[in-house]
């Protein structure tokens, strides 16, 4: 058989094709996608990406969180499977490359191997994990959460959207409530393949990131309490603002995540605000607060300076805050021998590549607690993602085209 990079080489058209046909499915308002968890439309893709796995010869198992798993069986009954993937689930106003790009470059393996009409030793699984954005239902990766044991699936059933709808239950109405018991499954190692997402490898013109280590995250859900009242009749003094009251807050999230500075972002991208309405004082404000850094005693500090700050904020201006810790964890180190074998593979190929330390969270940094794991990146327009505009180049997501 030759040597990698010489006859082992993908269909990039076709894993191109595929692309655009998932993104037909849920589209977005800006030429992106809207297919947020557990709606009808993440529904829709399971139904088109099951369709294609079987057509390529895979079995697939569904778990009790909804995690697809298509197997491509090995030629050694003994081997563990090594699992590839990552989410086709999207943020409301999400990009076609965000996950999708890691769970169909895996089809993709599957039907260059029937292709080439090479049998591996171990099975190769192409898995799916449910609700990896965590938009609707927070936590982020909260199926691959519940596989390595960090929450318990009952939890995750309970847990509501903004409609009162709970997880479990919209898992049982768009049908893809499986069988198996979640995190039943033995594997050889897992590999995650995504878009950076942040503009490190386009402006050093690199094509692979080697992602040695992920960021960790805190997410802390605020409830400001005031008191509605009318915007015009009520005094400056009386007035009890939870909206002004999150104003400050907002800025003393900004100005701790600077006073980190180079290893530490914050932001709040969740903010709701009630009743919402132009001529009420916000009586309430609910807002989620995001703290990453790859150094735990950062995130930490962050958060605990931001309780502080934010309970002093609010006792001074009469307003009640209360805090939920909804997300998080802690800054991963992956495998090393899964990180040397990506290295040596795009150093074998003649592939450029630098090693990355990912901004965002991933699957694989809960799958790499019970998995040896690893992940690897190709760059995207700009650092662009959790946007419609996304991009990527089709060269740059199929390296190994033929
Ligand atoms: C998931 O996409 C995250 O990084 O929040
Ligand atoms: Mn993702
Ligand atoms: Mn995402």
């Amino acid at each position: 058989m030759a040597a990698p990079g010489e006859n082992m080489k993908i269909n990039g058209d076709r894993l191109w094709e595929s692309l655009m046909d998932m993104a037909k499915i849920g589209p977005g308002i800006a030429g992106g996608n809207n297919r947020q968890t557990l709606t009808d439309e993440d529904g829709v893709g399971r139904h088109l990406f099951q369709d294609w796995c079987v057509a390529a010869g895979c079995t697939m198992g569904v778990d009790q969180m909804g995690n697809m798993f298509a197997r491509r069986e090995g030629t050694d009954p003994d081997a563990l499977p090594v699992y590839v993937g990552s989410h086709l689930d999207t943020q409301p106003t999400g990009g076609k490359y965000d996950g999708v790009l890691g769970v169909l470059a895996g089809l993709e393996i599957i039907r260059s191997l029937n292709d080439l009409g090479i049998k591996t030793k171990h099975p190769i699984v192409v898995t799916n994990w449910t609700n990896e954005e965590g938009t609707r239902y927070a936590p982020a990766m909260l199926a691959s959460g519940v596989f390595a044991g960090m929450h318990t699936q009952e939890w995750a059933y309970a847990i509501e959207d903004s409609d009162g709808k709970k997880f479990g239950d919209e898992l049982k109405r768009i049908g893809w409530q499986g069988d198996e018991v979640v995190g039943a499954r033995k594997m050889h190692a897992f590999f995650e393949l995504h878009i950076e997402q942040g503009p490190i490898l386009e402006a050093e013109g690199k094509q692979i990131g080697v992602v040695t280590h992920g960021q960790g995250l805190s997410w802390t859900q605020v409830t400001v309490t005031g008191k509605d009242s009318h915007t015009g009749s009520t005094p400056m003094p009386m007035r009890k603002n939870a909206g002004l009251g999150m104003a400050r807050m907002l800025e003393l999230v900004d100005q701790i995540a600077w006073s980190h500075k180079p290893d530490a972002v914050g932001a709040a991208g969740h903010i709701d605000v009630f009743p919402n309405s132009r001529n009420v004082i916000p009586g309430k404000v609910v807002f989620t607060v995001d703290f990453r850094s790859p150094i735990l005693a950062t995130i930490k500090d962050m958060e605990n300076t931001f309780r502080n700050e934010a309970s002093r904020i609010a006792g001074a201006m009469g307003l009640d805050v209360a805090f939920e810790k909804v997300g998080g964890f802690d800054p991963v180190t992956f495998d090393e021998t899964c990180v040397t074998a990506v290295r040596n593979a795009a150093e074998r190929l003649g592939l450029s590549h630098r090693d990355l330390i990912s901004g965002a969270g991933h699957d694989a940094c809960w799958i790499n607690r019970t998995t040896p794991t690893a992940m690897v990146m190709c760059p995207c327009v700009d650092g662009l993602s959790h946007n419609e505009a996304e991009d990527i180049s089709q060269e740059w997501a199929t390296r190994l085209e033929k």
